[in-house]
């Protein structure tokens, strides 16, 4: 009956539907999480046609979207090479400040845009036909490719530190920066180990899926406090004995403050499309998400 109520509806009233099903069905005591968890399980065995067949409420076509997110996260890089560029004298690998000058473009592409896309590899509409293991290939590849860019970020502020004398991990930001960074290793060989390779049972796929989904979009949210409080840091190294300090708003200042916007916008965005129902894969439990890669006919 509950599925029926849902068939009936657009993905984008789900909200509605959710309201509608306890108006009709849920009685106060069954108000619980389980029974909402019953009911999204519903949602998300929706076919294609019923999630795009909404003519109540317009939905947001998926490329247009993926596009401007495209285009946020180049912002997101240019802006931060420009800053390494124009105001700190550009790059070197030779433990100068010029070294330190490849750890933000190094974090915010790794960190933040590849691992952003690589978060969003399965609401892409094509992965939803077919074997999902090219897709988790995608997946595995750009997260990869995002390990090795993130390492290279950090050896270059390490290594900056150490040649320079300063000392290390002393900050909130090195502190919630390399707490992402952990989260994000664990998570790469959790998910390799458990949906790649052949020996994780089912049942523990199907537990650790939903805590790689959760642990997915917390890294990102690290990630986020990491970069502004990164650029927060530098601005204020860079200007506190400038004639015109970070108070008074100096070009350097307002370019810094608008690249943690942008930072901050992309962020949100990705974390907004992975908890979008209308664009998660519908056959979300079936057997082939579980398909793992040496094993790709099971
Ligand atoms: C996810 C992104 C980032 C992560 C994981 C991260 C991580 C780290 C870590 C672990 C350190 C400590 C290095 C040491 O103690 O030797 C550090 C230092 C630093 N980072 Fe980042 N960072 C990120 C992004 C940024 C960004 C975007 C900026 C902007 C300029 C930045 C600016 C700094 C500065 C100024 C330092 C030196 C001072 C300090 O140790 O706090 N970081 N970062």
């Amino acid at each position: 009956m509950v599925c029926v109520s849902f068939n009936l509806l657009p993905p984008a009233s789900c909200i509605q539907g959710l309201a509608l099903c306890r108006f009709k069905l849920v009685t106060p005591a069954q108000l619980s999480r389980g029974y909402y968890g019953a009911l999204c399980l519903d949602t998300t065995n929706l076919s294609q046609d019923v999630l795009h067949s909404s003519s109540v409420m317009p939905d947001i076509p998926f490329l247009p979207f993926s596009i401007l997110l495209g285009v946020l996260g180049i912002l997101c890089v240019g802006f931060t090479v420009y800053w390494s560029h124009h105001w700190l004298d550009g790059f070197a690998w030779d433990g100068s400040a010029q070294m330190f000058n490849w750890h933000p473009v190094l974090m915010v592409t790794g960190m933040l845009v590849l691992y952003g896309a690589a978060a969003l590899v399965y609401r892409v509409p094509l992965s939803w036909q077919g074997s999902k293991l090219p897709w988790k290939l995608v997946h595995a590849s750009l997260t990869l490719t995002a390990s090795i860019i993130v390492v290279l970020g950090l050896v270059a502020v390490f290594e900056y530190h150490n040649v320079q004398g300063i000392p290390n991990m002393y900050s909130l930001h090195s502190w919630v920066g390399l707490l992402a960074v952990l989260l994000f290793f664990c998570q790469w060989l959790m998910g390799f180990s458990s949906f790649l390779l052949p020996w994780a049972p089912i049942w523990f796929r199907a537990l650790y899926k939903p805590i790689h989904v959760f642990f997915g979009s917390a890294i990102l949210s690290l990630v986020v406090a990491a970069c502004i409080s990164g650029i927060i840091e530098k601005l204020f190294f860079r200007l506190s004995k400038s004639a015109t300090p970070y108070s008074m708003l100096p070009t350097e200042a307002v370019f810094g403050n608008v690249l943690g916007m942008l930072i901050l916008v992309f962020a949100l965005l990705v974390l907004w499309a992975l908890a979008r129902p209308a664009w998660k894969r519908p056959d979300v439990n079936s057997e082939d998400t579980q398909e793992p890669l040496l094993h790709g006919a099971r």
